[in-house]
This record gives C-alpha cells, sequence and structure tokens, in this order.
C-alpha cells in the first residue's frame, strides 16, 4: 500500500518514535511504500513531501521534535484547502493517510474521511487532553521536566523564603499542572479546570509561613483563570498567525499573592521546553506501539479511526468520538492534592 504520513499541532516528544515503527512494520511486514508530508496538513495542501524509508526514519527513536516537521495549519481556513488535498492525495495515488495531532489536525482527518480519504488517526497532545484515550505521548516526558524544575525551585524558594509560581502548559486541561504539582510537592496546584481561588491559595501559602515553612511552591497550568470579574485576567490575545499565545497567568498570580500576602513572589513559566528534548522510555513505547497499531488498522481496513490506549491494552475509536470533548482533570485527582493540605478551618 502507498500510505501518506504526517504529523500536525504542536510538536511532542514521541512523534518520531511514532513514524519509525510505523515505516518499519508497514515496509518490513507488508511491502508498504510511504510518503512523508511536511509541516502537517500544510505539507499536503502543497504536496511537499519526504520520502519516508527505512533510512530516512533511521536513529530517530530518541530525537524529539519531528522529522516531518509541524505547522498548525488549518485546512478548513485555507482557500480550496480540502480540494487541495484531495488532489496531493490522488497525484501521490495514497491508498491511505496517517494523521498524527491533536483535535484540530483529527478534525480535519474526519472531515477528509468523509470525503472518501482512507485516514488513520494517531492522538497527540502534551496536554493529554483528548478524549477516548487514557494517554497521549510527550505527556509523560512534560511532566518529567517540570517536576524536575518543581524540585529545583523548591531549594531557590527556600534559600529566599519565597513563594514561586511555575506556570506549565495545558490550556483547557491542567494535567501537566496536578501531575507535576502532586510529584514535585508543590503547595497548591490551579488548574483549568477549576476558577482560581486566590483568597484560598493565599491562605494555604500563610498557614505554611505561620508553621515555620517560609516558603512555597505554586504550580499553575497555563489555561488557569481567575473567577470573572475578579483579577483582571493574562493576555489572551492571538499572535499574528492566528494562534493563541502562552497565557502569562504565572506573573499575574505571582503579583497578586505578593500584594495580598506581603510575601516576595517569583514566577516562572516553562513553556516550550516541556515540549523539547528525547522522550521517557515511557513515551517512546506508547509512541512506538501507537506506530504499530496504526499500521494494523490500515492494514485491516479500519478506516475513520483512532488508535487510543484504554488501561494497558492498545484498541480504536471512531475519529469523531476522540474529537467530541476535552479529557479534563477528574475530582478524585483534584481530591489527592486537597488531601495533602491543610484543613480549611486547620489552625
Ligand atoms: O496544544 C498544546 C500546547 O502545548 C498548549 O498547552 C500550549 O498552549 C500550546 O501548545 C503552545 O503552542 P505553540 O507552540 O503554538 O505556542
Amino acid at each position: 500500500m502507498r500510505i501518506g504520513m504526517l504529523t500536525g499541532g504542536g510538536d511532542c516528544p514521541g512523534l518520531n518514535a511514532v513514524i519509525r515503527a510505523a515505516v518499519r512494520k508497514g515496509i518490513q511486514h507488508h511491502g508498504d511504500e510511504f510518503i512523508g508530508f511536511m509541516e502537517g496538513w500544510r505539507g499536503v495542501i502543497d504536496d511537499v513531501t519526504m520520502p519516508l524509508t527505512l533510512e530516512t526514519t533511521s536513529g530517530i527513536l530518541q530525537k524529539g521534535g519531528t522529522i516531518l516537521r509541524s505547522s498548525r495549519t488549518n485546512v478548513k481556513k485555507v482557500e480550496g484547502g480540502f480540494e487541495k488535498c484531495l488532489e496531493t492525495i490522488k497525484r501521490n495515488k495514497l491508498d491511505a493517510l496517517i494523521a498524527l495531532g491533536g483535535d484540530d489536525t483529527q478534525s480535519i482527518s474526519l472531515a477528509l474521511s468523509e470525503r472518501g480519504v482512507k485516514c488513520v488517526g494517531v492522538p497527540k497532545t502534551i496536554d493529554n487532553d483528548l478524549s477516548g484515550t487514557d494517554a497521549c505521548f510527550g505527556f509523560d516526558t512534560a511532566v518529567m521536566i517540570a517536576t524536575e524544575a518543581v524540585d529545583r525551585l523548591h531549594s531557590t524558594a527556600e534559600s529566599h523564603n519565597r513563594v514561586l509560581v511555575c506556570e506549565v502548559m495545558g490550556r483547557d486541561a491542567g494535567w501537566i499542572a496536578i501531575t507535576s504539582g502532586i510529584a514535585g510537592g508543590a503547595d497548591v496546584v490551579l488548574v483549568p479546570e477549576v476558577p482560581i481561588d486566590i483568597e484560598e491559595t493565599c491562605r494555604l501559602i500563610k498557614y505554611r509561613r505561620e508553621h515555620g515553612k517560609k516558603f512555597s511552591i505554586v504550580v499553575v497550568a497555563e489555561g488557569a483563570k481567575f473567577p470573572e470579574g475578579t483579577v483582571a485576567t493574562h493576555d489572551e490575545s492571538l499572535d499574528s498567525f492566528g494562534h493563541p499565545r502562552l497565557s502569562g497567568i504565572g506573573q499575574t498570580l505571582a503579583e497578586e499573592i505578593e500584594k495580598r500576602t506581603g510575601y516576595e513572589t517569583r514566577s516562572v513559566n516553562l513553556g516550550h521546553t516541556q515540549r523539547g528534548g528525547t522522550p521517557t522510555a515511557y513515551d517512546r513505547m506508547l509512541a512506538t506501539r501507537y506506530g504499530v497499531a496504526a499500521i494494523d488498522l490500515v492494514h485491516a481496513g479500519k478506516f475513520g479511526q483512532l488508535v487510543v490506549l484504554r488501561g494497558t491494552q492498545i484498541s480504536s475509536i471512531p475519529i469523531a468520538d476522540a474529537i467530541a470533548k476535552t479529557r479534563t482533570v477528574g475530582q478524585d485527582l483534584l481530591d489527592v492534592l486537597k488531601s495533602l493540605q491543610p484543613l480549611k478551618d486547620a489552625v
């Protein structure tokens, strides 16, 4: 079979591991041929490709980023975008197209499936918020990086008796924040799922100081927000490409904490460091399983499906189901966090 492959949206560690696994399985077990489209859907619209062979995909398992490059090009926003994609797919005589990406990317896979293209999706989002799958590769790596940062912030916060606010990625869901926050022993964790309670945040920080701990660590997801009409919310403007900017909520929050408590407060935004570099062993493993499963779906003729992890097993679901809603942090994890904090009426 002739199979096209692309990576869309924000990059994340593990994309190359998926590409490598799919190419190895496809070529060595089925005699498939692969065409890599460059820079996400942009490469399909403009027919910009690279050969994906055993040679071009050799030595990439450990590499962060994506050899296919990525972009947030949205076919829906390009004039004649779908027609151009269909022409490219026809010109390259593709039997199937595998798209690695989050909900934006998969919404295009779905739209192309509805136009007769044989698509298979591989879930990718560092935010881990795609529903239908229990895990996305790249998330474990991001959590490891964020946890190490939280660990490191402890000693400098302690040396200076400061509050340190650490902003992590997570626009619509706080998976990186809650996981790195609990794993790193943060005192407060704020996520998009729950409006920021600034009074409770300051109470926890003051409680620590009154009980001898003169420093505190706060982890905040970039998408966390103050309740409407309270603290002026951070910048939500779009960049010149029409993409949302990283929020900067950490800085706003640090200023508010300092104002209300009188404690010296600093903020750090981990930003794209969370997306860079080599994937963890867990992410390489998951990505490899996804790559193999994508080829299995293609050869089983199961199109319009997304490979997913359910518990410990790989399976698949309709792409439409995965993009229908965001997978948010559940009450169970929020309760674990609360269990580690002093009760509201503690003195
Ligand atoms: O969508 C994943 C994500 O990592 C978000 O958490 C973050 O806001 C965004 O990507 C950043 O994207 P960009 O690389 O376009 O700035």
